[in-house]
């Protein structure tokens, strides 16, 4: 039977995930490896946009201990944790990461600008709990430099993407799309701003009905067999 995330609501003692925050938000893990302008987003919607009273930032976590967002995430108040991924294995450094972020009771793994292709380890331990924002339409472009993309074949449109997260490379079941107008667009960093912009809007409206229950049941990302 198709399955999709559960709700927090779904989720009572004994669950997969039970709702650990007596204040009954949802709590966030917010993965980040470069400059974090998506969890600065996400993070004013937490404060007083339409994850008020929803959500709150459990941590703010980093494989680049030296990330931006993870330093303006500290400034801002919030909980941060970095694991150095550098030299390590994909599996053994996956299996860190997962204790460090099962310290901080997250109900959804939320990816923003996390540049990292997650383990079986990873998926099974958050499985259908696993958001990313893709900057493209994922069944059209994968991977990196989707601005880049869209400038050098002057897409009049792209589409911004939140999916659930598997273990290939933006392949995961799509939540929800947002289209981004790009004509008239005269350099890659106005492509850039337009996209940035929905964005930093579109993550956290999606967020916000995925835990309200609103958005249509999907099925659950795949795993490779046990
Ligand atoms: C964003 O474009 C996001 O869609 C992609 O990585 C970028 C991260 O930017 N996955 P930021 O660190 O949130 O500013």
């Amino acid at each position: 039977m198709p399955s999709g995330p559960p709700s927090p609501a779904e989720r009572g003692p004994g669950g997969e995930a039970p709702l650990s925050a007596p204040t009954g938000k949802a709590r966030l893990a917010i993965l980040l490896s470069g400059r974090g302008s998506n969890m600065l987003a996400l993070a004013r919607e937490v404060r007083e946009g339409v994850l008020q009273g929803l959500a709150e930032i459990a941590v703010v976590f980093s494989n680049i201990p030296e990330a931006a967002g993870l330093q303006a995430a500290a400034e801002l108040g919030y909980a941060t944790a970095s694991v150095d991924s550098r030299g390590r294995k994909r599996a053994e450094f996956d299996a860190d990461v997962v204790a460090k972020l099962e310290q901080f009771r997250p109900d959804y793994i939320v990816l923003a600008g996390y540049m990292r292709i997650l383990s079986p380890t990873f998926i099974r331990a958050f499985a259908g709990r696993i958001l990313n924002i893709h900057p493209a339409d994922t069944h059209q472009h994968q991977g990196l430099h989707a601005y880049e993309w869209a400038w050098e074949n002057r897409l009049p449109e792209t589409k911004i993407t939140v999916h659930l997260v598997d273990e290939g490379l933006d392949t995961g079941p799509v939540l929800a799309q947002a289209p981004v107008d790009l004509r008239g667009a005269e350099t890659l960093e106005d492509v850039e701003r337009r996209g940035l912009a929905v964005e930093h809007r579109f993550y956290a409206d999606i967020l916000a009905r995925l835990i309200r229950g609103e958005l249509p049941k999907t099925p659950a990302p795949a795993t490779a067999s046990q």
